[in-house]
């Protein structure tokens, strides 16, 4: 069928609450244990029909800012001709994105945005792919696509793209404090690998105080177990982010960490009225380029009726 009317979806950020970095494989990725939780942080990806043989083009929505890749190096068009070469079709398509999720932050803004390529082009080409299908090729263009499908709160293995659900009740606060300029995933692994140098790294165990803290929907546990074995190659490569997760702790958080492979700090906090508290002391004492709130678990990428404001 021809598509006729463009589709809008919606896609979360993901902090990592727990990221236990195994060693380096031989193809060059880790094995992980990783806790997967979608945050309230959105981008939105507009999927326009275009002519025959027109191919891909992909826009930043007006508003939005960051140094975003427009060509086929963007997860969001890889995604997009992976969804046509895999039912072959020529993939007639124009995409309009609109970022919320930090560039190069953490929090898997680029698999997000591939995640919604996803969505929106099977949407939009009336295609009807399984759920499964899309996660394969998903897990194919990065390790954190299959997650943004997925949102919630999951558990991954293998290089982070093989999912469990996990357990979690009601919702958690957080504070976000976004950083000036991006860190380099590759980059910050490699560090991880540096500092390791001389000594085994431990297998990935799933940490079961974390577990137990999101049965429990207990705040002040979560607190006390959020894990991320990239924070020291993190702060070594921005050494600044000691004094983000020092003030975040100074005025009350109840537990921080480097968000994935950083620069993003994520605290949680009690409630509401907490995380604005802590929003306005680290917005003062001036550590970071500006702090958002959000709310988690939240749902992975899915079509939503209207178009970008
Ligand atoms: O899978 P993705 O493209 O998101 O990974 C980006 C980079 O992060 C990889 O090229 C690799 O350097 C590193 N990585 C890793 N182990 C993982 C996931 C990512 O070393 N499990």
């Amino acid at each position: 069928m021809r598509p006729t009317t463009p589709v809008t979806v919606r896609v979360p950020a993901k902090i990592n609450l727990q990221l236990a970095v195994g060693p380096r494989r031989p193809d060059g990725y880790h094995d992980l244990v990783t806790v997967f939780h979608a945050v309230s942080l959105f981008d939105e990806l507009v999927a326009v029909p275009a002519r025959d043989g027109e191919g891909i083009s992909l826009h930043l929505d007006g508003d939005s800012t960051g140094d975003v890749p427009l060509d086929d190096s963007n997860l969001a068009w890889a995604a997009a001709a992976a969804v046509a070469a895999h039912v072959g079709i020529d993939p007639d398509v124009r995409l309009i994105l609109r970022k919320g999720i930090p560039v190069a932050g953490g929090m898997a803004g680029g698999s997000a945005d591939a995640a919604a390529a996803l969505v929106a082009c099977d949407a939009l080409w009336h295609l009807g792919l399984p759920r499964d299908t899309l996660e394969e090729l998903g897990a194919a263009l990065g390790s954190d696509v299959p997650f943004a499908l997925h949102g919630g709160t999951a558990i991954g293995t293998g290089r982070g793209e093989r999912l469990t659900p996990a357990l979690a009740r009601g919702e958690f606060h957080w504070v976000l404090a976004l950083a000036d300029g991006g860190l380099s995933t590759p980059a910050v692994y490699a560090e991880c690998d540096r500092l390791r140098e001389g000594h085994d790294a431990p297998e990935p165990q799933l940490h079961d105080g974390l577990m137990q803290a999101l049965r429990a929907g207990d705040p002040v546990a979560l607190g006390r177990s959020l894990r991320n074995d990239l924070q020291p190659a993190a702060v070594s490569l921005r050494p600044s982010l000691d004094l983000v997760l020092e003030v975040g702790e100074e005025y009350g958080a109840l537990g921080g960490l480097v968000s994935g492979s950083g620069p993003t700090c994520a605290f949680v906090v009690r409630d509401d009225e907490h995380a604005l508290d802590l929003a306005v002391a680290l917005s003062a004492s001036g550590v970071c380029r500006t702090v958002k709130r959000a709310v988690g678990p939240v749902h992975g990428a899915r079509v939503v009726d209207g178009h970008l404001r």
